[in-house]
């Protein structure tokens, strides 16, 4: 087959990231189909191709070697008499159990169906890496079961029973709970366990599930993780990621917590819909989420295109007073972006005049090592892109808060909750504060200590090149280091024939 030649995708556009993946053009939603294969990351993503708004759904779909620098493909799954393709996972079948073939790679979604607004459960495969598509003549796999009206966003994983036995599980939403089902064929599902209905959060619907199991601190005992997206009543407002932890034992999910607990897999408001990549070979577990937020996703001012990605993270489970709880971190793969590097050691933070680092870049990773003192109302740092224009991130002692304040981040006036200052209880564990953060042209993600607590936001500011401005109110904190490194911006292509 004859290779296609790539075109460096346009990034000029003042608002779109250069770190983070976004679509060339018009809509995009939630990540789908995440597998690895052959040495490529699969991204799949919720697309309409007519309107920078959502639309009647396709999969989009793009590939990469390392989750940084990506290529965008052509659609991979149009909308048919069925409805529209809306989210769903993929997984390769290694040992042929569907009959599509030898490592076929298999995805899942849901048909929607814009008259009836019923949703069921289709497949489609793959025997040539991704590249074309043919849909399972006999879909729906899953019919639209009697009084439900959301039902949707199949993930399919291998739950391995040991010495070479096992299932495939599907997870899909059903109203406040998720629905599983198991199968040998991936074809003929059978309904069995349900989790959820009075469980965590459910000030919104259920969407877009994913499951999977972590050992604990790196150590030989483990849990399930079951994830869940929440459509509206997040602790930034509007859409956010639940988790639960719990055993699992290849039918039923149980919570190891009381069903009034809640954990959050991100703080900020611009991370939905996190999908996991399925059959990656290294034991790592990676995941990425759609960078927005239902509450205002539509109204975002970017022009032709809207819609990006979070960038990928590594996820565990730690073990804290309260019970097992998710850590996440950037994956190594971004330090591949790191151009330069300056160091600060024993800083101390003036009140009145703040420390201001000589420099000013459009791309950073800053990771600021804080020695807390509990009599300091808040310390933390601006990333100042304008004279009145900064988001400030930082830590309350007295009240254990962190916060990100995005409410003179830039443009924010299309919509009213887009200002909002961002909170995150922490109790923080030895004096010291480790703020980890990827500042990209328009948005960033900020990683608190090990990972226990992250968020991830989207701004909008007008000049993209920010400068640092840390402060600290009523008495100064000691800033025991600072590394910065300036980046340079991932590689983005677009594939001649998906233009
Ligand atoms: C989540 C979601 C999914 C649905 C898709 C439609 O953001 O609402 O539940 O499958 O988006 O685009």
């Amino acid at each position: 087959m004859m290779k296609n030649s790539n075109v460096i995708m346009d990034l000029s556009e003042p608002l779109r990231p250069l770190l983070h993946f976004s679509v060339p053009k018009n809509w995009m939603n939630d990540p789908n189909g995440m597998v690895f294969y052959k040495g490529e990351y699969h991204l799949f993503y919720q697309y309409y191709p007519d309107d920078t708004k959502w639309g009647p759904m396709h999969w989009g779909h793009a590939v990469s070697p390392d989750m940084v620098n990506w290529t965008h493909l052509p659609i991979a799954l149009y909308p048919d008499e069925l409805g529209y393709i809306f989210s769903g996972g993929a997984v390769i079948d290694w040992h042929n159990t569907a009959g599509f073939g030898e490592e076929a790679m298999i995805a899942f979604y849901t048909y929607h169906d814009p008259d009836s607004e019923k949703q069921s459960q289709a497949l489609a495969y793959s025997v040539d890496n991704g590249r074309s598509w043919i849909k399972y003549q006999g879909n729906p796999i899953i019919p639209t079961p009697p009084n439900l009206q959301n039902f949707r966003d199949p993930k399919v994983i291998w739950y391995d029973a040991g010495n070479g036995a096992g299932h495939w599980v599907m997870l899909i939403a059903a109203g406040n709970a998720i629905q599983f089902y198991t199968s040998s064929d991936m074809v003929n599902w059978e309904r069995k366990g349900r989790f959820g209905f009075g469980q965590g959060a459910a000030t919104g619907v259920w969407e877009t599930p994913d499951m999977f199991e972590l050992s604990i601190d790196g150590g030989a005992e483990t849990r399930w993780v079951l994830t869940v997206g929440l459509g509206a009543g997040a602790p930034a407002g509007g859409s956010g990621m639940q988790y639960f932890v719990g055993q699992f034992n290849g039918y039923e999910f149980v919570n190891d917590n009381s069903k009034e607990t809640v954990l959050w897999a991100d703080y900020g408001a611009d991370f939905y819909a996190a999908q996991s990549w399925s059959d990656t070979l290294d034991g790592r577990q990676l995941w990425l989420a759609w960078m927005n937020n239902w509450q205002y996703a539509t109204q975002i001012p970017t022009s032709t295109w809207r819609g990006a990605m979070s960038l990928p993270r590594e996820v565990g489970l730690t073990e804290t007073e309260k019970g097992y709880q998710l850590v996440q971190k950037p994956i190594a793969e971004l330090q591949q972006l790191r151009v330069e590097h300056f160091a600060w050691q024993m800083v101390t933070i003036p009140i009145e005049a703040g420390f201001k680092p000589n420099l000013t870049a459009p791309l950073m990773e800053i990771v600021a090592i804080f020695e807390v003192d509990a009599a300091v109302d808040q310390f933390g740092f601006r990333l100042v892109s304008d004279d009145d224009a900064y988001t400030a991130v930082g830590y309350r002692p007295k009240n254990r808060h962190l916060f990100v304040d995005r409410s003179q981040a830039g443009l924010s006036n299309f919509h009213e909750a887009f200002g909002d200052t961002h909170l995150a209880e922490y109790r923080i564990s030895n004096q010291l504060l480790r703020f980890h953060m990827f500042v990209d042209s328009s948005a960033f993600v900020l990683f608190v200590d090990e990972g226990l607590v992250t968020f991830n936001e989207r701004v909008f500011p007008t000049n993209n090149q920010f400068s640092l401005h840390f402060f600290s109110e009523n008495k100064s904190v000691i800033l025991k280091s600072l590394d910065v490194y300036l980046l340079s911006p991932a590689q983005f292509f677009v594939e001649a024939a998906a233009e």
